[in-house]
């Protein structure tokens, strides 16, 4: 399959899936790599055969559809938002959870990859902001995700240098044990993180949360209809004066109602109480 006929192929194919060209245009190469394999397996000449199949077998949309992902995070990834979370969102939290005589902050990591996101959110809170708060308050985080060979690497805990490079370094020499040339996550930072196998588009846990992170996932490649019907579920899901993080690039899609913008930062919205 050359770069022509891979670019046409998911042209075709992924509004019908639902998903938008312009989010995988960059990184669609990760996605071609699955095609090709999978034209392997199905022993077909190439990608215009297999379009031929597509169109017989409605099966196989299924099959191309758990293709259809970019698995690309890394830990404190977009810091300026993590260094907000630090020292704004999470003391704003704990603060209303004490008044509220609650001893939990409820987070919801959405497409949460290997567990880079919620495991930083849990260094961050564990090392930065738990000492200064004099009280008991845990902080208790969702994480979801489809895929679940990645769900297992997040139970592993176990990264390279690169997914961790921007990760300040005292949560790097606090957080993780060297094993030879990787990075494996204490105990401490994974209790509290309860990873689940969930489809965003299906799926949502239940319960209400206080920091729900959508990043790089739902506004990136999912098609604008479906956005709003995720982003709706979503806000339902945040407590009042809770905190929607979206990705550093997104673009929060008009008529979205109950949030609104936070301190005029960009990926950062606000639930009305
Ligand atoms: C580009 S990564 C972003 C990871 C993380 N949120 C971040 O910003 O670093 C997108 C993740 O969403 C997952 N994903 C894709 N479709 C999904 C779906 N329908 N439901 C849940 N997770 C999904 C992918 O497997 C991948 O791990």
């Amino acid at each position: 399959m050359n770069n022509h006929d891979g670019i046409n192929f998911l042209q075709w194919c992924l509004p019908r899936l639902h998903y938008r060209w312009n989010g995988f245009r960059k990184v669609r190469r990760q996605v071609c790599r699955r095609i090709k394999q999978r034209i392997k397996e199905l022993n077909l000449s190439g990608i215009h055969e297999y379009q031929k199949f597509l169109e017989e077998s409605e099966e196989e949309w299924n099959i191309l559809d758990s293709m259809c992902y970019i698995s690309i995070s890394r830990f404190y990834r977009d810091k300026k938002v993590f260094q907000v979370i630090e020292s704004i969102l999470f003391p704003f939290l704990a603060n209303q959870s004490l008044v509220e005589n609650r001893a939990e902050i409820r987070c919801w990591s959405v497409g949460c990859c290997s567990g880079e996101e919620p495991y930083t959110l849990q260094l961050i809170w564990k090392l930065s902001v738990f000492p200064l708060v004099k009280q008991h308050l845990s902080l208790n985080i969702i994480a979801t995700e489809r895929n679940r060979i990645l769900l297992d690497r997040a139970h592993k805990g176990i990264y390279t240098f690169r997914s961790l490079k921007e990760l300040p370094v005292k949560f790097l020499r606090e957080g993780f044990i060297k094993v030879n040339d990787e990075y494996l996550l204490k105990d401490e930072f994974r209790e509290n993180v309860e990873l689940q196998c969930q489809d965003v588009r299906l799926n949502t846990p239940s319960g209400k949360f206080d920091l729900i992170m959508c990043r790089n996932l739902v506004l990136t490649y999912f098609e604008k209809e479906l956005q709003k019907e995720i982003l709706e579920r979503i806000v339902d899901k945040l407590r009042p004066k809770g905190f929607l993080v979206i990705g550093a690039h997104e673009i929060f899609p008009k008529g979205i109602g109950g949030v609104t913008n936070y301190r005029n930062m960009k990926c950062i919205y606000q639930k009305s109480s």
